[in-house]
C-alpha cells in the first residue's frame, strides 16, 4: 500500500514503450520496424529529442518544439527513403542532427562520441511511424 498522500509511481506507457524500443535495439535483436515504437520514441524528449525542435502530433502543446517543421502529413510530401535521409544525412546547414553518423560531427557532446544518437532499429521504427502520417494539418 502506498503511504497516504504519496504519488503513484507508475510511469507513462509512452515512456515504457520508448525504453523498450531502445533496450531492444541496443540488445541487437533484429525486429521488423514497428510504427507504434516509432511513435513513442518520437514523443520521448530524452531519447530521440525530436520534440525539442519539432511539433509532434498527439503530444501536449507545451511539450512541442517550434524550431522545425510540423511533421503532420510528412508522408504526403516525402517518400519513406526521403524521410530516412532526413534522419541519417540531414542538410549540413540545418540544426537537425544526423541520428546515425558518428564521424564528421562538429563538437559532438561526450555522450555522442563514436556512437550514433539512435540505433539503426530505432531509426527504422521512427521512419515506419512517420510513413503513416499522410494527413496534412
Ligand atoms: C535540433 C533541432 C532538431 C531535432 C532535435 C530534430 N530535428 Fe528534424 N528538422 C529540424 C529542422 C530545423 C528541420 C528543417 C530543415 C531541414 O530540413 O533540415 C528539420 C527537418 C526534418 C524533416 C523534414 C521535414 C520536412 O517537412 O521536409 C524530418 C522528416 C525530420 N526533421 C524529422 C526529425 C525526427 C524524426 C527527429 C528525431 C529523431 C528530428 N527531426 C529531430 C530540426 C530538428
Amino acid at each position: 500500500m502506498p503511504k497516504p498522500g504519496s504519488m503513484p509511481s507508475r510511469r507513462k506507457p509512452s515512456v515504457d514503450l520508448a525504453m523498450t524500443a531502445v533496450l531492444l535495439a541496443l540488445s541487437g535483436q533484429s525486429q521488423a520496424a514497428d510504427p507504434a515504437r516509432g511513435r513513442a520514441l518520437l514523443a520521448e524528449r530524452q531519447t530521440s529529442q525530436c520534440a525539442l525542435c519539432h511539433p509532434i502530433p498527439g503530444t501536449p502543446a507545451y511539450l512541442q518544439g517550434d524550431l522545425a517543421p510540423d511533421l503532420r502529413g510528412i508522408a504526403s510530401r516525402l517518400s519513406p527513403a526521403e524521410i530516412r535521409h532526413h534522419l541519417t544525412d540531414p542538410d549540413p546547414a540545418s540544426i537537425m542532427p544526423s541520428y546515425s553518423r558518428t564521424s564528421g560531427l562538429i563538437n559532438p557532446g561526450r555522450l555522442y562520441l563514436n556512437r550514433p544518437i539512435l540505433p539503426e532499429a530505432a531509426i527504422d521504427d521512427i521512419v515506419a511511424y512517420l510513413t503513416t502520417l499522410t494527413d496534412p494539418p
